[in-house]
């Protein structure tokens, strides 16, 4: 996107204070039973980490990588999701993403989890988009309810940049510029 500016939309610390709130009501839902956390990259990498050092040390972190965007829109094809095989058979599994928007990936995700015998499924994402969703995918912890529009930082991207901004912004296109 040419001529982009940034709208700031959450502060540092409104982040910091709702990954702890969310790592709280986490810990006390799964109350210290086996969970396996599952990241989903490159999105989640930054709340994941933030969220798991507030985790109890008995959860199993997992990483998989999968991609459905290029540009600022979804592709509807999500890559990656043959890497996700693993031990996941009779687990309970939390998916940790960035963003819940059409929730084809993550209504993805959950089916393989399933498919390869996962005891329970849950989401927690950091964004959900308002409107957006082309399939129904129940996130169990959102982080914030957003409008409808492309947000990038604190992970997010835009085509691959603006992922190691601390704070989460709006990516619109500028008015000043012809
Ligand atoms: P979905 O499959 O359409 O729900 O999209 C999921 C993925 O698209 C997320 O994990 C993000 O990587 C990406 N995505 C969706 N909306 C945005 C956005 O506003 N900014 C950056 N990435 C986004
Ligand atoms: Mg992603």
């Amino acid at each position: 996107m040419k001529n982009a500016s940034l709208r700031r939309l959450i502060s540092k610390r409104d982040i910091r204070r709702r990954v702890r709130e969310l790592a709280e009501e986490i810990t006390a839902h799964y109350q210290g039973r086996p969970v396996v956390v599952l990241g989903l990259m490159n999105g989640a990498l930054f709340f994941l980490v933030d969220l798991l050092r507030l985790l109890p040390e008995s959860v199993i972190v997992e990483c998989r990588t999968v991609a459905s965007y290029a540009g600022p829109s979804s592709t509807g094809k999500i890559h990656g999701l043959d890497m996700l095989h693993g031990n996941f058979a009779g687990k309970t599994v939390l998916i940790v993403d960035d963003i819940l928007d059409t929730g084809l990936t993550l209504s993805e995700v959950r089916a393989r989890l399933l498919d390869m015998g996962a005891k329970r499924v849950d989401v927690c994402v950091l964004c959900r988009k308002e409107g957006t969703r082309k399939v129904r995918v129940r996130a169990k912890w959102v982080g914030f309810d957003i409008k409808n529009e492309f947000v990038v930082g604190y992970g997010l991207d835009f085509d691959g940049v603006y992922r190691t901004r601390q704070e989460i912004f709006v990516l619109e296109p500028s008015s000043s510029t012809p």
